[in-house]
């Protein structure tokens, strides 16, 4: 049958999509599948019943949130990926954190913080470095890491720029990480160490220095029991197909997970393709994965 790629969309990574959805269907397309490209942004939806299947590679609001699943649902259309709920569950990074927190998943500390939140207050609870970042928004936009008391309402400023609810959360500096999930499996860790202060949008998309390790360096032990973690973490926020989760370690080799996406990156420089290539799949054979699951 025939497939809508749906790709850029009008979210902050519209331009990331972009990039995730012409590799998705070049994919396609070189494995045979009649795949077609459709930017929800710029085509009426109602085009959307002339296909059998959706590959998302959206990003963010309205792609990556349960908007467009939802749309799905009610066209009756098969998608890649999670469902409204899971979708809209891990766009929240706030609520990704009770839903874990209750679950006994441990993420870095943090406080939401608003226009009457006192700096110092913020500081006294979690130290120096802290990240401040939009609730709901991904590839670091709207993300800053603050070293000193007085950048916060800067960066507070900013992050609300991209949504109204900010978290502020504990600096966890020994290792930036990720799990890529592939229908009900994880996949090999992947260590990223960036040369910027942190992953942030430069580091993920436009430099060619950030460095990425697979294997991630942690021991086989540690690493098979992280993978059950982050395929934990996925399920209690009910996200099925494929996803990443992201961690980090601190200087004691205590892991901490930071989100989930639901849509992850498919570009050139994207995550999970690295941990599908270790795992033995290379790009067209994932992208070929992915989409199977939207037969069942
Ligand atoms: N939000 C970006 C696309 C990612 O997680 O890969
Ligand atoms: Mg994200």
């Amino acid at each position: 049958g025939k497939v809508a790629v749906l790709f850029g969309g009008r979210s902050g990574e519209r331009e990331v999509s972009l990039k995730s959805g012409s590799a998705v269907l070049a994919a396609l397309q070189r494995q045979g599948v009649d795949a077609h490209a459709f930017d929800p942004a710029t085509e009426d939806l109602s085009a959307l019943k002339a296909f059998d299947r959706a590959f998302i590679a959206l990003h963010g609001r309205y792609g990556e949130d349960g908007t467009i699943q939802g749309a799905l649902e009610l066209m009756d259309i098969p998608y890649t990926g999670s469902g409204v709920m899971a979708s809209a569950l891990g766009m929240d990074k706030w609520r990704t954190k009770l839903l874990w927190t209750a679950a006994g998943v441990v993420t870095p500390n943090y406080v939401l913080m608003d226009d009457s939140t006192h700096a110092e207050n913020v500081v006294t609870a979690l130290g120096l470095p802290l990240f401040v970042k939009p609730a709901n928004e991904g590839s670091s936009i709207g993300v800053s890491k603050v070293k000193q008391a007085s950048d916060l309402v800067t960066a507070y400023t900013l992050a609300k720029q991209s949504d109204p609810l900010v978290i502020v959360e504990q600096f966890v500096g020994g290792g930036e990480y990720t799990v890529g999930i592939l229908g009900e499996t994880a996949l090999p860790i992947v260590r990223i160490v960036p040369k910027n202060e942190y992953y942030d949008y430069e580091a993920k998309y436009l430099r060619d220095d950030t460095e990425y390790r697979c294997p991630s360096g942690l021991s086989a032990e540690q690493e098979k029991q992280i993978q059950a973690e982050a395929l934990q973490a996925f399920n209690v926020l009910g996200c099925k197909g494929w996803g990443r989760v992201d961690f980090l370690m601190d200087e004691r080799g205590r892991h901490y997970f930071l989100e989930v996406n639901t849509s992850p990156g498919m570009t050139d420089h994207s995550l999970v393709p690295m941990a599908a290539k270790a795992a033995g799949l290379d790009f067209d054979a994932l992208v070929v994965r992915i989409l199977q699951q939207t037969l069942f």
